[in-house]
């Protein structure tokens, strides 16, 4: 549904060159919540701005809903009318709401119906039904100053949708929100994803938000893409630095014979008494040194670390049998073990 290829960003400043993007091939699936996660600076936003050609690529393609959005834009520096249309089939919520407090919630609604030259009567009947969409029926009438920060991206989520969007982009949405009204943003753009079909790319630097909601992600850094898959696939690629952050598990080696060992459960082998199992088998002591466990897109999903008495060629057949029970078994390198990747979240919202 949502195609790059090649989209590099270089911004030119009076001294200076910034690539806020470096050659980015992101693939986001119709009907599918798709999360790009990364710090500060990585060109996360820069990512979603091109992606609606709000920000002029400078080299690379866009592609939503099978259309080039830019070849359409072609070298002029204002959107001409194609553009403009095509724009209007991809809905925006910003991080800071962007509403205007001199309108009412219905006229802040109405606002992307008046440019694509809706009627009046058409324009309040649609803005009302968006406002019922997202539980907030009761409140066409008031000012944005009046709402809490959670109404206020409830009606910015209202007017992204005025256009009839198949694509909905969300740039640090509920950054600005409590972890509660977090919550209900990130059901709300759920529903509207299973109720509307609607494909949602999102950018969050929170893991959180990636776990809740999102079926794929992708980690950002320094303008590259570089990891992205299902959250599943993530899961099931060793060494993940994604993976690791969606289900930390920390602990070292308690002696330098021991071999420890991340096992990741998903599907139907997070119901099985695998570690009992292993320990009987082999008549071995096993201890857990942490452990993360999660539904995800419906599912039980889990990541445990563990350490086997003895040395890693000891380990060979616990290890072997582990894997014989679908279960992923990443060994962990015991030098290694201390250099876990650095958190990503930051503290707060900028
Ligand atoms: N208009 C601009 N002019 C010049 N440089 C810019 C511009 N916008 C962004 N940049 C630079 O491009 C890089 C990527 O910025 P971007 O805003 O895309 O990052 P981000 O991942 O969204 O970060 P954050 O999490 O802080 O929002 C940064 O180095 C930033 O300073
Ligand atoms: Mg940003």
């Amino acid at each position: 549904m949502i195609t790059t290829n090649g989209l590099t960003k270089v911004y030119q400043s009076r001294d200076r060159e910034v690539t806020a993007l470096d050659g980015v091939d992101l693939h986001v699936r119709e009907g599918e919540v798709y999360g790009v996660i990364g710090q500060s600076g990585a060109g996360k936003s820069s990512l979603i701005r091109c992606v609606n050609l709000l920000e002029r690529p400078t080299a690379g393609t866009v592609t939503v809903d099978g259309v080039d959005l830019t070849a359409l834009a072609g070298n002029g520096r204002r959107a001409n009318k194609a553009l403009r249309e095509a724009r209007s089939r991809i809905g925006m919520v910003f991080q800071h709401f962007n509403l205007l407090s001199s309108r009412t919630v219905q006229a802040n609604v109405e606002l992307p119906l008046e440019i694509l030259g809706v009627s009046g009567k058409e324009r309040t009947r649609k803005a009302l039904e968006l406002l019922d969409l997202v539980g907030l029926g009761d409140k066409a009438k008031a000012y944005p100053q009046q709402l809490s920060g959670g109404q206020k991206q409830r009606v910015g989520i209202a007017r992204a949708l005025a256009g009839d969007p198949k694509v909905l982009l969300s740039d640090e949405a509920t950054s600005a929100l409590d972890p509660e009204t977090t919550r209900s943003i990130l059901q709300l753009l759920r529903d509207l994803n299973q109720q509307l079909g609607l494909t949602v790319l999102l950018i969050t630097h929170e893991m959180d938000v990636v776990k809740t909601i999102c079926d794929s992600a992708a980690l950002m850094k320094k303008g590259k893409i570089v990891e992205s898959g299902t959250v599943s696939e993530l899961l099931a690629t060793p060494g993940s630095e994604l993976a690791h952050e969606l289900f930390p598990v920390g602990g070292t080696a308690s002696a330098p014979d021991h071999t420890v060992v991340d096992i990741t459960f998903h599907g139907a082998a997070a119901g099985q008494p695998v570690i009992s199992q292993l320990a009987r088998t082999y008549n071995i002591d096993i201890s857990i040194l942490g452990a993360a466990m999660d539904t995800v897109g419906g599912r039980q999903i889990g990541r445990m670390r563990i350490e086997l008495p003895g040395r890693f060629e000891e380990n060979v057949v616990p290890i072997g049998f582990l894997r014989e029970q679908g279960l992923q078994v990443d060994v962990v390198d015991p030098n290694a073990a201390t250099s876990i990747p650095a958190q990503l979240v930051k503290e707060g919202a900028k």
